[in-house]
């Protein structure tokens, strides 16, 4: 595995494996990499002929109030993970190889970035865009995979991807979760043991959400109550947002759900704020463990 350390470096190995007539895929992280991003990693590896996994904590999509500063890290792990995984390059770049000192150019993107995440964490989403905008130029992928995980992130990415006339398939992959349905997450490590067992009321509220849609439940406000107050019975859960969302577009879905649905959420536990969502599928007859392959 090449480890690249400037966009120089990276461009030119790019350019000559499509030279090469090789194809590529580009896995874009934030590192401290866990098994959710070893899954979109091998993924990458079977998707083409070279693999490029980027790691990378963009400051330009962390508010000055954010965790930019407490956001884990552990190079050299990662870098043998990557390694074990598959991947051809791993791309460490420096801040100011980035971000020069003259930099001025950022992503703005529309609607899709309003509600949800966008709407708690303003300038997240063009923060996101312009990084991985700039990581699509500098390797030029054929394919690039995210995670179902951060849902509305994934759709952002396909918006920009469409609109900017990008010759990128746009891959999402399923959440993956540890054992008690808790999602892998870097920021899981910041909880305290405490905030780690509350945590579970997460993907159990979502679990209650699928329980309410199978019952016959179709009223989103009624559905909504429940999962909050279910989150709620935990003393040091503080529910950013819990919203149902038309999977495709986003759009908040109020009154009855007529067709599939997203349940998405945002909790904080102290200064660690955890996301996490669920199709609610009304187009099968079970959701049951069929909710990974968005
Ligand atoms: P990061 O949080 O490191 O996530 C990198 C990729 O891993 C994202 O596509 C994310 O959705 C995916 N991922 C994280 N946890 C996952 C899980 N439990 N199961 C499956 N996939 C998971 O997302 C970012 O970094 C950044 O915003 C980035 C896109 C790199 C731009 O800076």
């Amino acid at each position: 595995m090449l480890t690249c350390r400037s966009t120089r470096e990276l461009q030119r190995f790019c350019a000559q494996g499509r030279l090469d007539r090789q194809t590529i895929s580009l896995v874009p992280t934030m590192g401290y990499l866990h098994e959710g991003h070893l899954s979109l990693i091998r993924e990458g590896r079977k998707k083409a002929d070279l693999l490029v996994v980027s790691i990378y904590v963009n400051p330009l999509q962390f508010s000055p109030n954010e965790d930019l500063e407490s956001y884990p890290s552990s190079p050299e792990r990662d870098a043998v993970l990557c390694e074990e995984a598959g991947a051809d390059v791993l791309f460490l770049p420096g801040h100011e190889d980035l971000y020069p000192t003259d930099y001025q150019t950022t992503v703005s993107i529309g609607t899709v970035a309003d509600g949800l995440c966008g709407a708690s964490r303003p300038g997240h989403f063009n923060g996101v865009c312009t990084v991985v905008l700039k990581l699509f130029n500098l390797v030029q992928p054929n394919v690039a995979i995210f995670g179902n995980k951060d849902y509305q992130q994934l759709q952002v990415i396909r918006t920009m991807t469409r609109d900017l006339n990008l010759d990128i398939a746009v891959i999402g992959m399923p959440i993956i979760r540890d054992p008690d349905g808790v999602a892998l997450s870097s920021r899981n490590k910041n909880l305290s043991d405490r905030e780690r067992t509350e945590a579970l009321c997460l993907p159990e509220s979502l679990a209650l959400a699928e329980k309410l849609v199978l019952r016959g439940e179709r009223d989103s406000a009624s559905i909504l109550n429940q999962v909050r107050a279910h989150i709620a019975c935990r003393e040091l859960a503080e529910i950013d947002y819990v919203t149902i969302v038309d999977p495709n577009t986003l759009e908040i879905l109020s009154g009855n759900i007529h067709s599939d649905a997203l349940v998405a959420l945002a909790v904080r536990f102290g200064t660690t704020r955890l996301i996490d969502n669920r199709v609610l599928r009304l187009s099968h007859e079970s959701t049951a463990g069929d909710n990974q392959g968005l």
